[in-house]
This record gives structure tokens, sequence and C-alpha cells, in this order.
């Protein structure tokens, strides 16, 4: 990193962020939380494409209320079926395009990989704004600008992750980073068939980084700095009756919340269908709301910094052949001129880091 630059061009895996490079982002939030008004200008000029083929609330809002608080214009969709690629389109054309006209693309998608995808073909910046399960970095810098606002620095914690561990992106994302962060400990809170996927827990294991997978939420709370609660992911079930038979298995109610800490953080990226209840939403711990506001000021910082890269020719990329990926839900199965790329010593797929 030099003069406060960020030496990532994309933020699509949230550990391609260095610590370093995080204190920077951190650094400038805060300052935009103290005098939002000084950076009513930052990005006047700057256009923001929003590519949502996905729906969303806070992520799609957040980013667009984000540019519009730094002078900066957005053109984009929420809905893809307003745009080409109802026509048959690929992501590569799209992206081309939409880098033609934009100085920073924020890209949502069901499809893991995707944002990968779109880097190797723009021109400028992309932000993956979460595909698939696979990865979510801006809600993690939501997550970890609240965790340091709130408890004033991020280490020694222990922090339970609830819920659905298998699907949940912002769980995968968040454990990448506060990985990197000293004396973090995870207590993995899910039913074994929504238990975190194996390449997270080799990551987990790759690092040293201490954690203990289980089932029972109300035995761990007392052990607990932060509980980080997440939606069961019906989207992403392909059979409806696993997905009725696994909702509702850990629902936090204000009494189950008798043993926490008094200084625990709950927290939740939201949506939340019923695993909060409602009684919870005035306990002082519950920071889910304000972790939604945090998420607006740390997507303004990266914005500021994404834009600073500016403009390059992307490198020309090979055409896709056989072997694919053996994810069906991975981008190189339907975008088929994508390079066959490897990570990990080419035993995992680039794109959405599954083993080959
Ligand atoms: N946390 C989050 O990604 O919410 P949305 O799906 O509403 O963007």
């Amino acid at each position: 990193m030099e003069d406060g630059r960020l030496k990532l061009r994309n933020l699509i895996d949230i550990e391609d962020l260095s610590l370093e490079e995080w204190q920077e982002l951190y650094a400038l939030a805060r300052e935009i939380i103290a005098n939002p008004k000084n950076y009513a200008q930052a990005l006047q000029g700057d256009v923001m494409a929003s590519l949502f083929y996905e729906p969303s609330t806070r992520t799609n809002f957040s980013f667009q209320t984000a540019m519009l608080r730094l002078g900066g214009s957005v053109f984009g969709f929420a809905d893809p079926n307003s745009s080409s690629t109802s026509k048959g389109e690929t992501l590569k054309d799209t992206v081309k395009m939409v880098s033609s006209y934009a100085d920073v693309i924020v890209m949502r998608s069901p499809k893991e990989g995707a944002a990968k995808a779109a880097s190797l073909y723009s021109e400028v910046p992309v932000i993956n704004a979460g595909d698939g399960g696979h990865m979510h970095p801006t809600q993690t810098l939501t997550d970890l600008t609240t965790i340091a606002m709130l408890r004033g620095g991020i280490e020694n914690l222990n922090v339970g992750l609830c819920g659905d561990l298998k699907n949940g992106r912002t769980v995968h994302s968040l454990i990448k980073a506060l990985a990197k962060f000293p004396g973090i400990r995870f207590y993995l809170i899910a039913p074994r068939d929504l238990a975190i996927p194996g390449y997270m827990v080799e990551y987990m294991k790759m690092r040293g980084t201490p954690f203990v997978e289980v089932t029972n939420l109300e035995a761990t709370m007392p052990q607990l700095d932060v509980l980080y609660m997440t939606r069961i992911q019906r989207e992403r079930f392909t059979d409806p009756l696993e997905y009725d038979r696994l909702k509702g298995v850990y629902v936090l109610t204000r009494s189950k919340l008798r043993t926490a800490k008094k200084d625990m953080l709950i927290m939740h990226p939201l949506p939340r269908v019923d695993e909060i209840a409602q009684d919870v939403d005035d306990d002082p711990r519950a920071v889910y709301f304000d972790q939604a506001r945090y998420g607006m000021f740390a997507r303004m910082a990266l914005l500021m910094k994404m834009v600073e890269q500016g403009r390059k020719r992307p490198e020309p990329q090979i055409i896709g052949r056989e072997p694919r990926c053996r994810n069906k839900n991975c981008i190189t199965r339907t975008e088929l001129y994508l390079p066959p790329l490897l990570k990990a010593e080419g035993t995992c797929c680039a794109f959405c880091d599954k083993e080959l």
C-alpha cells in the first residue's frame, strides 16, 4: 500500500484484503462517521454501476446511498430481466459494456465466482456484493466496522456463528477476515446438515485458528463476546422439504440471553426470518440495525478507495475448456468461455473455491 492507496484492485474475496488495508479503510470509515459532510463531494463526477442479479435491501441500498452521499451518481438494475441478460447476453459482454460507462461496478449474483469472472473483463474495479453461497466481503467490512466501533478493537474475542453455516456466505467471509486478528476463537453452532463447508474448516486449520463445532446455542451462550446469528438460506436449498425440516432450528429469544455476557454483541447480517425473536430488538446488546448503518459508512470508504484505482485495460484471457468445476452453482458452468483458473496448487476452482 502506497500513499493510502489499496494494493487491491477488486474486492472479490475478503482474504485478498490485508490487515493494513483494512486499517486504512477503517480509519477512513471512522472519519466519515465523525464528519460525513466533509465527504459530500468526494466522488463528485464519478459513477457507480449497480448490477444486482439477486434480491437485496441492505447491500443494494447502502451502496447506492453511500455513492450518493459521496456526491457520485448511480445506474444499474435490481432485476436482470430488465437488462439484455434476458436476451442471452453473456456476463463478459455485459461487464465490458458497463465498465465502459462506470468508474466502479458493484455486483451481486446467485452464481458462485460471478464477481471474480466479471473482474477478468472489467476496465474498472469490481466489488463483490455477494456471490451465491460463497462470499460477501462488504458484509464483512460492515461486521468488522461494527465490532471495532462498539468494542474499540478486534482481538481476543469468542465469536459464536449460529445457523446456516453451510450456505451463509456472510459467515464464510467473516471467518476469513476475523482469522487474521489475534486471539479470535470461533464457536460454530449449526446442525450437522448445515455445518461449515470443508474448505472453510481446512482454511481455519491451515491458519491455526481455534474453533469448535457445536449444536447447542444455549450451552455455548455464556462463552461468547459476539453472537452472529444467521438465517437459514431457503433460496440455496434444492429440496423444499429439507428447508422445512431445518427452518426454525435456532431461535434467539430474550429468555435465552439470561446467561449471556452483559456486553455481548448480538449481530445479524439481516434479513432475519424468525431466528431472532422480536423481543430481543430492544435489548441493548442487539446491534444488528446499527450494524446495517455502519455498513453504509464502510461502503463509502471502500468506494472512495476503489474509484481511486482508476481505469485499466484487462489482461487477455484464454477461452475455457473441459474439465469444468464440479460445483453446479459455479459461474464456470454457465459462462462457458471462462478460463479454467485454479488455486491452492491446482486443487480448487479459483472462482468458487470448491475442491476439484
Ligand atoms: N446483509 C445483506 O446482504 O442483506 P441484503 O440481502 O438485504 O442485501
